[in-house]
């Protein structure tokens, strides 16, 4: 099984330079393996996602579109890839909500750019809040409790009938649980659950006592020096052998992660990809 980054927020890696690969403020990554393909987000273009694969020789033919939430860096590109994939839509189904960020004291839609109908009416949509198995290997997280530590959510709103804007608890933050011989191997999308919650759900969902990895956003952007030490030290306790934190975990996060995670700490990126046992 094989994971590759397709859309993220900076290719300044020189094997990135030289693929031509682009960058974008959104994520979007690629599941391959004999058994199953997974379009993990979309990207916020949907171009740059299916530019970036061609350009890297990756023949896209996923069996799902798997959405982590519904926040547009993720979803954007929906329409685009809907236009070529005619395969299922799997998210929490408050990913179809309408969501906003503060920008400068004004409310901006920040949701996806369809609606659930007009997806339904291209493909199958199927959500859900409790895991769903997709293979023998692979789950769809659901919504992940938020016990084992704090969650991430920053300036995003969404609206009540009756309260107007609220805070947007972002529940509908989802993660794809993979098990491999090694234990465990998350991919987030934004991470706005927070890393602790992904990590140890993980584990109770697909029943490993082992990380082996974790690849995607862990929303530190923002986040105090003293948080991103927690979680730092929480993975390195982890003992995983892979971590690439990338998309929104911010650079400052990335610094320290890299520092406290040594070997383990990867440079994420549009093209970086991660071969599974
Ligand atoms: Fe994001
Ligand atoms: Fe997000």
């Amino acid at each position: 099984m094989r994971v590759t980054i397709l859309s993220d927020v900076y290719a300044g890696i020189p094997f990135q330079l030289i693929a031509g690969v682009k960058a974008e403020y959104g994520f979007s990554a690629y599941i391959e393996s004999s058994k199953l393909n997974i379009l993990f987000d979309t990207g916020l273009s949907g171009d740059v996602a299916l530019e970036n694969a061609e350009k890297l020789g990756i023949c896209l033919c996923p069996d799902y579109i798997v959405l982590s939430h519904g926040h547009s860096d993720h979803t954007g590109g929906l329409p685009k890839v809907l236009e070529k994939f005619k395969v299922p839509v799997v998210a929490h189904p408050e990913a179809f909500e309408p969501k906003f960020a503060m920008v400068n004291g004004v409310l901006k839609e920040i949701g996806m750019p369809l609606s659930r109908p007009e997806i339904e009416n291209k493909v199958r949509v199927i959500s859900t809040r409790v895991p769903l198995k997709l293979s023998e290997e692979v789950w769809f997280s659901g919504e992940i409790p938020r016990k084992w530590g704090p969650s991430h959510t920053g300036l995003v709103y969404k609206v009540d009938p009756e309260r107007g804007a609220i805070q947007d608890e972002v529940k509908d933050d989802s993660a794809l649980y993979i098990k491999t011989p090694k234990g465990l191997f998350v991919v987030t999308g934004c991470g706005h659950a927070g890393v602790e919650n992904i990590v140890e759900y993980g584990l109770q969902v697909t029943g490993e006592s082992k990380l082996y990895g974790i690849l995607g956003g862990l929303h530190l952007l923002g986040a105090s020096e003293e948080r991103v030490k927690d979680v730092a030290k929480y993975l390195a306790s982890k003992n995983p052998e892979i971590v690439v934190p990338t998309h929104c975990t911010g650079q400052r996060a990335q610094y320290l992660l890299a520092k406290e995670l040594g070997d383990a700490y990867r440079e994420g990126g549009p093209g970086v990809s991660v071969e599974l046992p």
